[in-house]
């Protein structure tokens, strides 16, 4: 028990520094799944103490109480890596436009300001969001998530020629998409 508890730490550690990082939905997520985690902990070392104290019937049901809160807290987790895609490659992974496409007036793209659009991706079958900036009369466009965390490339801000990222600010520059 005593191993399992210090593993438990240890996990509870590193979430926290990835938890640091997150925001929105994965945010909410994380932090849920770390109070329910704490509460199965919880539970086990409560489980621990009773069967201790001779209190061996207690002490299972806070064990199997346990198990049921632990499994809520796996499913959290899954959530979080799965579906939310924390902690894993956020890198785009869609095929290389073959062409142009009409997105929006070019009149409505301002110098330096960042824009989000969304671009149907036939391979993806999905829509891909795209962030378009106008430089010194140039446009450029790159995948509007951040390959970091998915951060909103297309709220960042624009320096030396690169696209900042808002989150945690990985800048990626304009001309080649390669982070700097
Ligand atoms: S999400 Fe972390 S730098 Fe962009």
């Amino acid at each position: 028990m005593q191993a399992g508890a210090a593993g438990a730490v240890a996990a509870a550690a590193t979430g926290l520094v990835d938890w640091q990082q997150t925001h929105g939905r994965p945010r909410r997520v994380g932090l849920a799944h770390a109070l329910v985690n704490s509460a199965a902990l919880g539970l086990q070392l409560t489980s621990t103490a009773l069967r201790r104290r001779g209190r061996r019937r207690e002490g299972r049901l806070a064990s199997a109480t346990a198990w049921g809160v632990m499994f809520v807290g796996a499913y959290l987790g899954g959530h979080l890596v799965y579906r939310l895609r924390q902690g894993v490659d956020q890198a785009d992974r869609s095929v290389e436009p073959r062409g142009f496409e009409p997105v929006l007036p070019a009149a409505d793209l301002k110098e330096g300001q960042p824009r989000k659009v969304e671009v149907w991706d036939e391979v993806e079958r999905a829509h891909i969001p795209v962030a378009l900036v106008r430089q010194h009369g140039r446009i450029f466009a790159m995948g509007a998530r951040c390959s970091h965390m998915g951060g909103p490339l297309d709220e960042g801000w624009l320096l030396r020629g690169g696209l900042g990222c808002p989150w945690h600010g990985s800048r990626y520059d304009l001309k080649t998409g390669s982070s700097r």
